[in-house]
């Protein structure tokens, strides 16, 4: 985003006034500021901030230095008030590398910096004194302790003080003994580019130690040590850091839990659990499980994104359809009612030629039936039809039933003994039209539930509303156990907790996460050696190394190759013999069938015994009628 209008003259009137008057010979400090800027700032965007009790010669120098200038600058009233200015400056003005903020000043600058908003972090800040006096404090203020790359210019004798001024370059080291360090004298051919003016100022933490705001609670990412001592962690993140300690030269020091015990999010005004503690600046930084939102963005600073995960829902597994309905299972239900509707076309036309021949072969729907019948169950037929053209009819038939036999005789074994399960939920979409009464999470805080209730979109929405709280996992997990309540969390702490910690074996996560989001460290806001740990971030994800460790990690929990045997478990079962169970579904039909056989036996001597005159009567003229003929 280009700022819209980088020309932006903050000067009052007497200050224009001023730039234009001029006056005296340009002493050699102003030289050397003149060479900084047409130097290595040369075609940079600048913020030049001046002071109003400049001197006539340093206001002439910095009014022909700008009508020089190629690239966009921008004036700063240092006399002004910092906060009315910095509250309505674009954020690419106020932070980061793209602009180079150039202070020249007689009294002390500090005043205006201490009122500007906590927006103002430059990444380049040049200080040039054209007082008499050292102005090294600066480099230490705490006002400037965000700046990422500072550096002071002012007056010096270096050789011997009878010898001609020249400008010294000074910047600070925070994490070394002698803190403020000359880097040298201005020199027009010395400092080609705007990095060799600005040093690095954190090649290393010379072993400082750091203090996290952790929670020894996140699987896998950063759990108790299991073999070092008390206070020690282990996961991805003490992975992570131990690799950029020794590169970085750094010891940190763990917290096991936030005081209020909560995870990290913006309520009644302040900050809660462990971006809390980094907020109240008790502690440097938090390496959690932490997504990167807009509003920890504007109130912390975060590294770049080092993993991708949302959350996580899970639930049981529905259990396997009963076992006697492995004996329709071979054939899907449109399959076996283009079967039957086949057989009924089949026994209509073999009827109907059986009567247009003149000595009907089988006679009569009654015995067509069971004739067709035979070949399906793999019975002989004892008879061919004479007439050729049905001979081929059954001949198709025969094939037909062979094919038809074999698929299912085939397929029958296999869902007879392996366990049979009904679709599962995978989506948002589903769970939230399923008849799952409730979906629960354990309550510490996470913006999960709030969202999810405001949420736009219907089925997220839908979930707020079944949504459940619960102040312990156990409740959570014994809902899930009973099929009321599917199970929310980050998705790999989900993934552990049910089948490491409650051994929740048949359960499964759905496919799709919640809100998948970028985890980031959070430091405090304006903290000027982040750059460092993005520098090291960076390194670790393009190596691949952070996605081994989160492979390694929850591996350690679950099992080598856990998602494999997941799957497997899902299709496929160790060898089992047939159980009486298995082959319910036969004795079914056989009993049906054996009904159904009764059935019919029942009617028919009931048909022969009671009523027989009546039928017989009815009978005769028609057998009559037909000898006729
Ligand atoms: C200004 O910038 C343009 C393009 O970057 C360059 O061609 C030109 O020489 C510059 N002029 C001066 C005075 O530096
Ligand atoms: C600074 O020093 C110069 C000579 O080195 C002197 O002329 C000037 O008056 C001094 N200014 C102040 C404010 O002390
Ligand atoms: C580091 O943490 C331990 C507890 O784990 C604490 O006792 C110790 O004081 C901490 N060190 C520093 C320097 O804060
Ligand atoms: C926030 O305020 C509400 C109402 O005043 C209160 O019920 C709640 O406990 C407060 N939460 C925190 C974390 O202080
Ligand atoms: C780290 O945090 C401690 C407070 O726990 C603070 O005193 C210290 O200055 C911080 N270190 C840095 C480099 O900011």
């Amino acid at each position: 985003m280009l700022l819209p209008c980088l020309l932006l003259s903050l000067v009052t009137g007497s200050f224009t006034s001023r730039i234009i008057q001029s006056a005296g010979d340009p002493d050699s400090h102003l030289e050397s500021l003149r060479g900084i800027v047409e130097g290595p700032l040369a075609g940079w965007n600048a913020v030049l901030y001046l002071d109003p009790s400049l001197e006539p010669p340093v206001w002439e120098c910095v009014r022909g230095l700008l009508a020089g200038r190629n690239a966009s600058h921008v004036l700063v009233d240092l006399g002004s008030d910092g906060a009315l200015w910095s509250e309505g400056q674009p954020v690419d003005l106020l932070r980061g590398a793209f602009m180079v903020h150039v202070v020249v000043f007689q009294d002390d600058p500090r005043p205006f910096f201490e009122a500007v908003s906590l927006q103002w972090n430059p990444q380049y800040l040049l200080f040039f004194s054209v007082s008499n006096e050292t102005k090294k404090a600066l480099l230490l203020d705490d006002t400037f302790k965000g700046v990422e790359r500072l550096l002071l210019v002012e007056k010096t004798s270096l050789k011997d003080p009878g010898s001609e001024p020249t400008s010294g370059m000074f910047t600070s080291f925070p994490f070394e003994a002698r803190k403020i360090k000359l880097i040298g004298s201005w020199d027009d051919a010395a400092f080609p580019s705007r990095e060799d003016l600005f040093v690095d100022r954190f090649e290393s933490f010379r072993g400082y130690e750091f203090q996290l705001g952790t929670s020894l609670d996140d699987y896998p990412y950063l759990y108790k040590s299991k073999t070092k001592p008390k206070g020690y962690g282990d996961g991805v993140e003490v992975e992570m850091l131990d690799a950029m300690a020794r590169v970085l030269d750094f010891k940190y020091n763990l917290t096991a839990e936030a005081p209020d015990r909560k995870w990290g999010a913006f309520e009644n005004g302040s900050w809660t659990g462990m971006l809390g503690m980094v907020h109240r600046k008790e502690k440097n930084f938090t390496v959690n499980y932490f997504s990167i939102t807009g509003e920890r963005v504007d109130a912390f600073d975060a590294s770049v994104s080092y993993w991708m995960e949302g959350f996580g829902m899970s639930m049981l597994s529905p259990p396997p359809l009963p076992k006697w309905r492995g004996v329709y299972y071979p054939f899907t239900p449109s399959v076996w009612l283009a079967l039957t509707v086949t057989f009924v076309l089949v026994l209509i036309i073999m009827s109907v030629q059986d009567n247009m021949q003149p000595v009907p072969f089988l006679g009569g729907v009654g015995s067509t039936w069971p004739y067709l019948l035979r070949a399906m169950f793999n019975n002989s037929i004892p008879r061919l039809p004479k007439a050729q053209w049905q001979r081929l009819f059954v001949g198709t038939w025969l094939l037909y039933c062979f094919i038809v036999s074999s698929a299912f005789t085939a397929n029958l074994v296999a869902f007879l003994t392996i366990p049979i399960f009904p679709e599962r939920i995978q989506t948002v979409k589903e769970l939230a039209k399923s008849d799952y009464r409730w979906v629960c999470m354990f309550d510490y805080g996470e913006f999960v539930p709030g969202a999810l209730r405001s949420s736009q979109d219907p089925h997220y929405k839908a979930l707020g509303e079944k949504l459940d709280l619960f102040s312990a996992y156990g409740a959570c997990v014994k809902g899930m156990r009973e099929r009321t309540h599917a199970n929310i969390e980050s998705y790999s702490y989900n993934l552990i907790l049910l089948f490491v910690d409650y051994k929740v074996k048949n359960s499964y996560m759905l496919s799709e996460q919640l809100y998948p989001s970028y985890l980031c460290w959070y430091f405090q806001k304006n903290t000027a050696w982040k750059y460092k740990f993005n520098h090291g971030l960076r390194r670790l994800v393009e190596s691949g190394l952070v996605e081994y460790w989160v492979k390694i990690k929850t591996e350690d929990f679950l099992g080598r190759g856990f998602e494999r045997r997941q799957q497997l478990q899902d299709t496929e079962r160790d060898i089992q013999a047939l159980s009486l169970e298995h082959l319910q579904g036969v004795f079914f039909l056989l009993a049906m069938s054996w009904a159904a056989g009764g059935l019919v036996f029942a009617a028919e001597v009931l048909r022969h015994r009671c009523p027989m005159r009546v039928t017989i009567a009815l009978r005769r003229p028609s057998a009559g009628n037909s000898e006729n003929t």
